[in-house]
């Protein structure tokens, strides 16, 4: 039986910065940004955007079969609640039936693979059922430190089923967790913390290691991969990566891998760091903009989160999985967001839902998307979907 992801669609908000102009608002060369960080562009969510907003306009995109749905699992962790799983207010927002099981996911930016392996688990214990895995995240470090040019915004949906249309999942995951504190995210505060310098060590580390485990367990080499995708906190983190591997190829296929990853991380660039859907976001850049992928090709995605979990695992491209692609809308999308001045980007990022008990209104100059959040009243978040 063959088991997979079936539709993918992603979101982000309607705003963006350009990383050049925030490197000369904060005295900092631009290269830096473009080249040293990878970073082009950054999207920016005003208050009105959540992981629900986004979460659901990403799934607004894909068909789903309401008599098929079972599960729907978030990965996130930009929760907007520390008790109720955020899928609820998105199963409303899109009208999905009752009849299902609704969760959220937390382990930094690796809940999104979490939901994944859940989605797959659970197709293969209930068959004639789909799941739909939601990743959704607003990354946030703080306005002029130096986590600010890796933030970024936006979610990722995709359906898990039998006989997937776009992708076959295979079942040679290797996962590897331990505790360590490289990057968190304390209950009171919307901004994280991280120590930059040794999370990067570590994404390479924990790569490394399941890497290595993978193909000794798999018996699988570099050779057997059309591409390797990474998690994009930014995109030079991932380049890391693959050069660490890169050695371990022919020099044919070192410029094979290297351009599959320029193809894989163009959307990153302009959107900046997802957490939970960051790996998601460079599988879809890869599928919307390679020419050159056939069915067949086996792809290897390592998945990251902060604590730290590290994933490897592979899938691989399904006869006429091109039909199952949206690229121009995808990019349509990109391109008609607007560009915010450093100081609109500064004020937006600075009106936010308070910590607290106060009651909050979302300031609708920046309403913009298919769902938004109105405000908070009584400690209740208050959820509109507009109509198309
Ligand atoms: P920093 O100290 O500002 O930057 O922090 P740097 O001094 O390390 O420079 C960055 C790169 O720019 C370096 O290149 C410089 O040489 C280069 P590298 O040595 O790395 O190849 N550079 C230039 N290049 C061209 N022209 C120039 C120039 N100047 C310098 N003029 C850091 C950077 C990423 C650490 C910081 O932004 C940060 O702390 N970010 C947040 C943490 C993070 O993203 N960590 C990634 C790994 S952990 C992870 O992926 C999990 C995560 O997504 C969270 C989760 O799981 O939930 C974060």
């Amino acid at each position: 039986m063959t088991i997979g992801i079936d539709q993918i669609a992603f979101d982000t908000p309607a705003f963006y910065v350009d990383l050049r102009e925030l490197a000369a608002a904060r005295d900092i060369a631009p290269d830096k940004f473009t080249i040293g960080i990878g970073q082009d562009q950054q999207a920016v969510a005003p208050s009105s955007q959540d992981i629900v907003t986004l979460g659901a306009a990403a799934a607004s995109r894909l068909q789903l079969d309401p008599k098929r749905l079972g599960l729907i699992a978030l990965g996130t962790e930009s929760g907007v609640d520390a008790s109720k799983a955020a899928t609820l207010y998105l199963q409303r927002l899109l009208g999905l039936g009752p009849w299902v099981r609704a969760v959220e996911l937390k382990e930094a930016c690796y809940g999104g693979t979490a939901a994944l392996m859940m989605a797959r688990d659970y197709v293969a214990a209930h068959p004639d059922r789909q799941a739909l895995v939601i990743a959704a995240d607003i990354a946030r470090y703080g306005l002029a430190t130096s986590g600010e040019v890796t933030q970024g915004a936006g979610a990722v949906a995709m359906v898990v089923s039998i006989a997937p249309r776009l992708l076959a999942l295979a079942d040679d995951s290797v996962h590897y967790a331990e505790d360590i504190q490289d990057f968190w995210r304390p209950v009171y505060t919307d901004q994280a913390l991280a120590r930059g310098k040794y999370s990067t060590e570590q994404y390479l580390r924990f790569f490394d290691l399941v890497w290595r485990r993978y193909q000794a367990i798999s018996g699988r080499t570099i050779a057997d991969f059309k591409a390797l995708l990474f998690h994009l906190p930014y995109t030079k983190m991932g380049l890391k990566a693959l050069r660490q591997v890169l050695p371990e190829a022919t020099a044919a296929q070192q410029a094979e891998l290297t351009a599959a990853f320029e193809t894989s991380a163009r959307y990153s660039r302009r959107v900046g760091n997802l957490y939970t859907g960051s790996l998601y976001l460079s599988l879809l850049s890869l599928l919307d903009g390679a020419a050159n992928l056939q069915a067949g090709d086996r792809l290897g995605l390592f998945s990251y989160g902060s604590g730290a979990v590290g994933e490897f695992f592979s899938a691989t491209l399904v006869p006429g999985f091109e039909a199952q692609l949206t690229a121009a809308a995808n990019l349509a999308r990109l391109d008609a967001r607007r560009r915010l001045s450093v100081a609109e980007y500064e004020a937006v990022f600075a009106d936010k839902v308070p910590y607290g008990p106060a009651a909050y209104q979302a300031n609708p100059a920046w309403f913009a998307g298919r769902f938004l959040l109105i405000g908070v009243q009584n400690q209740e978040r208050q959820y509109q979907a507009l109509t198309e």
